[in-house]
């Protein structure tokens, strides 16, 4: 398909805390964190000006995501296909281009009303090198800043929109029990060589994002940021474990915004020529145990 997307660009996502977000992602994750005029917060994981943008304000949940594609001509052919859905599409101005650090975008919603924006020309700090400040080095490039999980109501019509309009492509399915009892079918979907960029999971739960993912360069910052979390008394949603579909080992610790964060190492990259779709009767080959978060105290 032309026009398709070609990466997760970056992410935007309301938090109450930034100062508790400061000490999880900068200090415990090893995102450089660059605060802005305007109170938000880039944080940075490689050469594009941010990747994750946290603007302060009471929802601490997932606001826009910036799918990436190549080109003018791809972002007119999106545009194009998604208007003959029927899908309504603003064109971004130059304030908000500036703003989101490319040089063109549109925004649009998805069937279930999540905001979405589709650019081309991120701005590249080639001049100003990513530093860590605790040395990681992120998996990104034509993968993306990594992988976005949403919650859904209707996971074949969200399933139908992302394929059918934005060109990805579908990786696998998993059927699970996080709960037990709860019987749960996840559908992964890609739009690069990143086993999946995008995976829906027909959960009730508030918020709409299930989690955000970034992934490291070396086993060993997953093993340090595991230890620093530790350290912090950071509550683990997920032990460390490995993946069944793409074989990413990874933990989960809890926002400080209440949805999970993985964080791993040793994704699959998917080649189209040789993939079959398949169906996972399990979510990990070993760890990932499911843990709820610690009960506040009840008041006196
Ligand atoms: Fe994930």
């Amino acid at each position: 398909m032309t026009a398709a997307v070609e990466a997760l660009g970056y992410v935007g996502i309301e938090v109450s805390d930034l100062a508790a977000w400061k000490a999880f992602a900068s200090a415990e994750l090893g995102f450089q964190w660059c605060e802005r005029e305007d109170g938000s917060v880039d944080l940075r994981m490689d050469n594009y000006a941010y990747r994750i943008r946290l603007h302060e304000g009471p929802l601490d949940d997932y606001l826009y995501a910036g799918w990436e594609v190549a080109d003018p001509a791809a972002l007119d052919g999106l545009v194009e296909r998604l208007e003959a859905a029927g899908v309504e599409v603003e064109a971004g101005d130059d304030e908000l281009a500036a703003d989101r650090r490319v040089h063109k975008l549109v925004r649009f919603k998805d069937p279930e009303g999540n905001r979405h924006e589709a650019f081309y020309g991120p701005l590249q700090k080639t001049n100003d090198p990513f530093v860590s400040p605790r040395g990681v080095t992120f998996k990104t490039g034509t993968q993306g800043l990594g992988h976005l999980v949403f919650s859904c109501g209707d996971a074949q019509v969200m399933t139908e929109f992302f394929i059918g309009l934005l060109g990805f492509k579908l990786s696998d399915y998993i059927n699970t029990e996080v709960v037990p009892g709860r019987p749960l079918k996840l559908t992964f979907l890609r739009c690069n060589g990143r086993h999946h960029t995008l995976a829906l999971a027909p959960v009730p739960i508030k918020k709409k994002i299930v989690h955000l993912m970034a992934e490291t360069n070396s086993i060993d910052d997953v093993g340090r940021a595991l230890d620093r979390c530790l350290k912090a008394k950071r509550h683990l949603s997920f032990t460390l474990g490995r993946h069944s579909n793409d074989e990413m080992i990874s933990f989960y610790p809890l926002t400080p915004s209440g949805f999970d964060f993985e964080y791993g190492w040793g994704g699959l990259e998917v080649h189209d020529e040789s993939w079959h779709v398949l169906t996972h009767d399990t979510n990990s080959a070993w760890g990932h145990k499911f843990q709820l978060p610690p009960r506040p105290p009840k008041p006196e």
